[in-house]
């Protein structure tokens, strides 16, 4: 990449404003291949030399694209007055380059959350012209059967009379009146996945969100926890953006 001033760069990937970039550089904050570097007017380019901040080695990226378990009882916001919202629980470093959530996800619906500072993407992901499917697990207060599974498939009608289109019911289990079932919908109407069931007179006990496109939610992220997405998912999520691929 072509070099840039020293403020820019650090203002670009989040660690501060670059007024505070003058103030840091001064007090000995910064540094250019291990020397250090109090003027931030300086031009380098972090590909080809060392650059840090407060002795950790700075990477530029133009764009961030994280996953996160989102815990129950958090919003999916950037910002709320008087609750937490999932911005609250990423490092300043994400907050401050503008991360926003993908879509959101109720405040009691669990589960993958994709999170980035790339509106192309984030719009192609959300748009409802383009069709990404996502697969969600809910546990269902009633009995659900194939004639749900035909009515979902058919298109479902909700109760105030929206027409859905084609979603998939898989019936994993039912037991105690209860169904525990996986949803895919390629579609993001607002409740929907609540609405669909409650259409089916089986109101959504629990709601978790298992898969965007073809990003699955890694086991290994407890509520509350996030990571950057490997390569490889982003690279499955470009190629997915239209064109209806979900997980395998
Ligand atoms: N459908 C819902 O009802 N809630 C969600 O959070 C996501 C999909």
């Amino acid at each position: 990449m072509a070099a840039q001033r020293i403020d820019k760069l650090l203002a670009a990937i989040g660690c501060c404003s670059r007024r505070e970039a003058a103030v840091f550089a001064k007090k000995g904050a910064v540094a250019v291949d291990g020397v250090i570097c109090r003027d931030v007017s300086r031009k380098v380019d972090p590909e080809t030399c060392c650059l840090t901040f407060q002795g950790r080695r700075i990477g530029y990226q133009e764009h961030v694209y994280l996953m996160m378990h989102k815990p129950l009882g958090v919003l999916s916001a950037t910002e709320d007055r008087d609750q937490k919202t999932v911005l609250d629980l990423l490092p300043r470093q994400y907050r401050s380059r503008g991360v926003f959530p993908v879509g959101r996800l109720d405040k009691e619906t669990s589960g993958l959350l994709l999170l980035t500072d790339d509106g192309a993407l984030g719009h192609a992901l959300t748009s409802p012209r383009h069709h990404v499917p996502k697969v969600y697990h809910a546990v269902a207060d009633g009995i659900l059967g194939q004639s749900d599974m035909d009515a979902f498939a058919a298109g479902l009608e909700l109760r105030d009379g929206t027409k859905c289109r084609p979603a998939k019911l898989d019936i994993r289990q039912v037991e105690n009146e209860k169904s525990d079932v996986l949803v895919t919908v390629q579609e993001g109407k607002y409740h929907q996945i609540r609405r669909m069931l409650a259409a089916r007179n089986a109101p959504v006990l629990t709601l978790e969100r298992l898969c965007e496109g073809p990003v699955r939610l890694d086991p290994a992220l407890q509520p509350g926890q996030w990571r950057e997405l490997t390569e490889q998912e982003l690279e499955s999520l470009r190629a997915a953006d239209g064109a209806g691929k979900g997980c395998e």
